[in-house]
């Protein structure tokens, strides 16, 4: 008896998408992870199959699908579906839902043509079988991660002259998840001044919906969740994780259906927000993206950070500068000599770039008047910026200027001459929030002047950064053109916004934006492609930005998390925390300043200065270093983070203690992503561990003091392996 030579498997990482054309089955592989879908020409759907650990193709292709039973009360496939319709058996939640000329819904798709029209690019072109509508569903493998990339493009196929199609619900993707009990549903919610609040609950059978309503992303929820089956920690177990690249109203549909299948739908705009097909036209969603990772919440930050960087970040490589803001010193009440006075001790501590915020601007004397007229206010700078901005030049500081492009007070030149510009309704009470409306960026007339002024600006003065703020949610929100889409104001909006930042970008490659909506209002991948960081919160108080950053880490890396010491009593909470404590919890992120500096102690600016050298040194582990979240607020008394660079050379423990219970608390932190072999010296004191001692019993922590508002930053570098020193150690 003879046995076949076998043929050695090709390695699993191989190839991005492999199709297996007699069965339909495509696996989408990453170096950890596949996702196999399998196109069903007979049944006309694609099914999902597995999405999780690597398989081999021939298994992949051997799977069956998780088909419910068939009864004449069951959609056969409900939840299974990648891209589910209205339309058929099908008692889900829908991906697509439209309304043709004649009133009706149902959708019946066929399977079209599969391609692959790019390395790691997969389309499943569909059709309805009748009506002049397709769909595309891409999915993208972006090279090098797990994270996948979907969105769809759907096309009215009809003549000229044929009746409109109208998109009722049209989301980017449904993710089908495997085969599990349990699930939890992670996700961050919160309010103004209390955002990124994370919470795992258990996932209802139904559906659960998070969302804005609202024209931007929200404080109230941020756009992705994470999924688990309930038996994931920080640091090992599954977890699957998506999101979605927009900024204005979006939802995020997690559905467990009574067969205990699980599914989520990512889709721009909320319930409601339809938009009009014409023929020959076509419209595509944003981008969801999704990962899986076997290393617990830990490891899917890390892969949507490492993501983020490789594929969306403008600038991932590049240090983010320590600022100043004058927002919390002056508050309205800027002037060309204040602004200086704060320039010059800002300097004097190491910032890097000074920015004035609100009030430089038109009648801007507080938040009733101004929005609109963005020429220099006239008393407060009489010779215009461009003084102040050469001397914060000279200083050594680059230059920023808070702007709110998005929104206009009645009380305004502006107003005045184009009311017509906002998106209130004209037959409404357009109510007023914070004094102020907002202009329709959805309109090109408006995008237009939007960017003409703000190109002036930044060529005038010579700006290096902008902060774009946004203070308000809509209310009373149409397009003033009306009809069936005038209701898309709350997503086209937003993509006007991305225009005239991208537009901005274009002119001036070496201008830097952080986006701020009100603190953490708008943050989100779409938002995040465009600027250079975010502002997470209006709350600076350093106990509750632990909990904020802790939410905010999640998601996103510390490189784009702006973070500022301000003033004790913080002038939100009224909590007194001394200043280290404050610089470290800042130090977590992009570190700012934007006390009152005129008002500092000669003691406070010297330990501030400190403070600030100290961030320099760790901020390229700090920013672009691997985040592994060491404890968690609420967990116990300590909360605590660790940054890792490439190469496990350098490594920073930032740890706090708030508020100290129950006497003396542990004494040693155990660490993540060192190398076992190692020799790791503490910078400060000399103190040298192996990095298996950190690894497994932890780093001694004997210089963190008794008492609240205990902090320390341990700065770790590699001196050598096990028995032998680095050179030049
Ligand atoms: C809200 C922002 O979050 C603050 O930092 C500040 O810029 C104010 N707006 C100014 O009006």
């Amino acid at each position: 008896m003879t046995s076949p030579t076998p043929t050695p498997s090709p390695p699993l990482a191989t190839r991005s998408v492999e199709i297996d054309e007699a069965s339909g089955t495509v696996v989408l592989r990453g170096p950890a992870s596949c996702y196999v879908l399998r196109v069903d020409r007979s049944a006309g759907t694609v099914l999902h199959v597995h999405w999780g650990a690597p398989l081999p193709l021939d298994d992949a292709v051997a799977l069956p699908v998780w088909a419910d039973h068939d009864n004449s009360f069951a959609g056969r496939w409900d939840g299974v579906e990648e891209y589910p319709v209205e339309g058929g058996a099908r008692f889900g939640a829908p991906a697509l839902e439209v309304r043709f000329a004649d009133g009706s819904s149902p959708v019946e798709p066929r399977v079209d043509a599969v391609s692959t029209p790019g390395e790691g690019h997969l389309v499943v072109l569909l059709r309805d079988r009748v009506r002049p509508l397709a769909w595309e569903l891409h999915y993208r493998l972006p090279s090098g991660g797990d994270v996948l990339e979907r969105w769809t493009v759907f096309r009215h196929t009809g003549a000229p002259g044929d009746a409109p199609i109208l998109l009722t619900r049209y989301a980017s993707a449904h993710w089908p998840l495997p085969h599990r009990t349990g699930w939890r549903l992670g996700a961050v919610h919160g309010g103004w001044a209390a955002e990124s609040r994370w919470e795992r609950t258990g996932l209802a059978a139904g559906e659960t919906v998070l969302g804005s309503r609202r024209g931007h992303t929200g404080h109230q929820a941020g756009p992705w969740v994470s999924l688990d089956a309930g038996d994931a920690g920080e640091e090992h177990g599954e977890v699957w994780m998506v999101a979605l690249a927009t900024s204005g109203s979006w939802r995020i549909t997690a559905q467990r259906t009574a067969a205990g299948r699980v599914g989520v739908l990512a889709a721009e705009g909320h319930e409601g927000i339809e938009g009009e097909l014409g023929p020959g036209l076509c419209h595509t969603t944003p981008v969801s993206t999704a990962l899986y990772a076997a290393g617990g919440f830990g490891a899917a930050s890390r892969a949507f950070h490492t993501y983020l960087r490789q594929h969306v970040l403008p600038h991932p490589h590049e240090v983010r500068p320590v600022l100043y803001n004058s927002w919390e010193a002056t508050g309205f009440d800027v002037s060309e000599e204040n602004q200086l006075a704060l320039a010059t001790r800002a300097a004097a501590l190491g910032a890097e770039l000074f920015v004035v915020d609100d009030g430089w601007f038109g009648g801007r004397d507080g938040d009733r008047a101004g929005l609109g007229d963005w020429s220099p206010h006239p008393h407060r700078f009489p010779r215009g910026l461009r003084p102040l901005a050469d001397e914060v030049h000279r200083l050594g500081m680059a230059f920023g200027l808070w702007v709110e492009p998005e929104m206009v007070n009645v009380d305004s030149e502006l107003y005045r001459e184009h009311p017509e510009w906002v998106v209130h309704l004209p037959d409404r009470t357009a109510t007023e929030l914070r004094h102020q409306l907002v202009l329709d960026f959805a309109r090109p007339e408006v995008t237009d002047w939007a960017y003409a002024w703000l190109r002036q600006l930044v060529a005038d003065n010579s700006v290096d950064f902008l902060k774009w703020d946004f203070n308000r949610s809509f209310t009373e929100a149409g397009a003033h053109a009306g009809g069936p889409a005038a209701r898309q104001v709350h997503v086209t909006h937003a993509h006007g916004v991305h225009r005239v930042l991208d537009r901005l970008r274009a002119d001036f490659p070496r201008l830097r934006i952080e986006s701020c909506a009100g603190g953490g209002g708008r943050v989100d991948p779409g938002i995040l492609a465009r600027t250079d960081q975010v502002w997470p919160s209006d709350n600076t108080d350093a106990v509750d930005r632990l909990a904020i950053h802790h939410g905010f880490s999640q998601a996103y890396p510390a490189q784009v998390m702006s973070a500022w010491v301000t003033d004790s009593p913080n002038p939100l909470t009224r909590r007194t925390v001394p200043l280290r404590f404050r610089f470290h919890c800042a130090m977590a992120g992009v570190l700012g300043i934007g006390g009152d500096l005129t008002r500092w102690t000669r003691h406070e600016l010297a330990e501030a200065a400190d403070l600030v050298r100290l961030y320099k040194d760790i901020r390229p582990v700090v920013q672009h270093g691997r985040l592994h979240r060491l404890l968690s607020p609420g967990d116990g008394p300590m909360t605590a983070v660790q940054f890792v660079d490439d190469g496990a050379d350098r490594s920073v423990v930032l740890v706090w203690r708030p508020s100290t219970r129950f006497g003396p608390t542990g004494t040693a932190l155990r660490l993540r992503g060192l190398e076992t072999e190692a020799r790791y010296r503490d910078e400060d004191t000399g103190a040298e561990w192996s990095g298996a001692a950190l690894l497994a019993f932890g780093l001694p922590l004997p210089d963190l003091p008794q008492g609240d508002h205990a902090s320390a930053a341990v700065r770790l570098r590699r001196v050598g392996w096990a028995g032998r020193r680095e050179q030049g150690q």
